[in-house]
C-alpha cells in the first residue's frame, strides 16, 4: 500500500537501519522497484526527479500517477518522494500527485541563500502536509557536471553549519555530503565516516534523519557502515540504469532480429529488480 516517506525513514532510523529510495524514470522502474521490494519484503521509497520530470516533456503527473497505482497494489509499504526540486512550481504539484516528500535542492547556493530558500520551502512544504529533505554541502555529478574535488570544501558537509541549517531551516532530514557522488558507474566511492560521525553526534537531539546521495557509486561494505553510523534514507539512481541497459544490451545482442519490445524490457526490469533485492539487502540493519 502507499505509505509515507517519514513514517518508512523513522522505523528504518529507530532499528538503526536505512530504507532505500530508488529513482524511476519509466514505469519498468516503478514495476522493477516494486517487485525487487515485495521479494525482500521491505519497505521501499519510489522517487522522481525534476530531471526525470524534464525528460516525461515536464509533466509530473503521468508517471506520479503510475507509481500511486503501482504503490497501492503492492505487497509492501511504498512511499512516493519528488526528487532533487529545484522549481517552486513543481514542488506545489507535489501533494496533490501524491507525494509524501520532497527534496528541495537548493545546496548549489551560498549558505545563507540556500538556507533562506530551504526554510521557505520547508514551511510551504509542512503546511501541505510533505516531509521536506534539504542539501547542505554539495553532492557532485548532477546534470552530468564533473565530480567535484573530493578535498574543495564545497563537496563536504561542515558538522557545525549542519546543526545550524536544520534548526534554521526545520527540515525534516538532511542530505550531507560525505564522498558519494551522483552518477558514478564504479562503485569505488570512498566515505568519510569520521565526519559521518561527526555530522550524526552533532544533528543528535535534534532527531532528524541523514540521507546518503549518490549510493550506486558506493560499495556494499561503505553502505553498510553508513548505515551503521546514522544514515536513514539511502538514493539510488543510476545502478537501475546500469542493470537495464546492461540486460537489454545483452538480450539484443543475442537476439538481433527481437522487435517486440516487451522482450528486452522484460529482462530489464528483472535485472532491475534484483539490483533492488540486492541494496535492500545491505541495507536492512
Ligand atoms: O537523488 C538521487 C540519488 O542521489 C541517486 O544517485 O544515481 O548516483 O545513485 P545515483
Ligand atoms: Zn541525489
Amino acid at each position: 500500500p502507499l505509505a509515507a516517506t517519514g513514517t518508512l525513514v523513522g522505523a528504518a532510523a529507530a532499528r538503526q537501519g536505512a530504507v532505500a529510495a530508488f529513482n524511476v524514470i519509466t514505469l519498468e522502474h516503478i514495476e522493477a522497484v516494486v517487485a525487487g521490494a515485495e521479494t525482500a519484503d521491505a519497505p521501499v521509497i519510489l522517487q522522481i526527479s525534476e530531471n526525470a520530470v524534464r525528460y516525461r516533456y515536464g509533466r509530473l503527473l503521468p508517471l506520479a500517477r503510475a507509481a500511486v497505482a503501482v504503490a497501492e497494489k503492492a505487497g509492501v509499504d511504498v512511499a512516493l518522494h519528488l526528487d532533487h526540486v529545484q522549481s517552486d512550481d513543481l514542488l506545489r504539484q507535489a501533494a496533490d500527485a501524491g507525494f509524501s516528500s520532497v527534496m528541495y535542492d537548493a545546496a548549489h547556493l551560498p549558505y545563507d541563500e540556500n538556507l533562506a530558500a530551504t526554510r521557505a520551502a520547508a514551511d510551504w512544504g509542512h503546511a501541505h502536509g510533505l516531509w521536506v529533505e534539504a542539501e547542505l554541502g554539495e553532492v557532485g555529478g548532477k546534470d552530468g557536471a564533473a565530480p567535484l574535488d573530493a578535498h574543495a570544501p564545497g563537496a563536504r558537509t561542515d558538522p557545525r553549519e549542519a546543526r545550524a541549517y536544520v534548526s534554521d531551516s526545520g527540515v525534516d532530514a538532511l542530505a550531507v555530503a560525505i564522498g558519494s557522488s551522483h552518477a558514478m558507474t564504479t562503485r569505488t566511492a570512498a566515505l568519510d565516516h569520521d565526519l559521518l560521525k561527526r555530522l550524526a553526534e552533532g544533528l543528535g537531539e535534534l532527531g532528524v534523519p541523514l540521507v546518503l546521495h549518490g549510493s550506486s557509486g558506493v560499495p556494499d561494505a561503505e553502505l553498510a557502515a553508513a548505515v551503521r553510523g546514522g544514515i536513514a534514507k539511502v538514493n539510488v539512481g543510476t545502478a537501475l540504469n546500469i542493470a537495464m541497459t546492461g540486460a537489454i544490451r545483452e538480450f539484443l545482442g543475442a537476439h538481433p532480429d527481437a522487435v517486440d519490445s516487451r522482450k528486452y524490457l522484460t529482462v530489464g526490469r528483472e535485472a532491475m529488480a534484483r539490483t533492488v533485492g540486492a541494496f535492500i539487502a545491505v541495507l536492512r540493519g
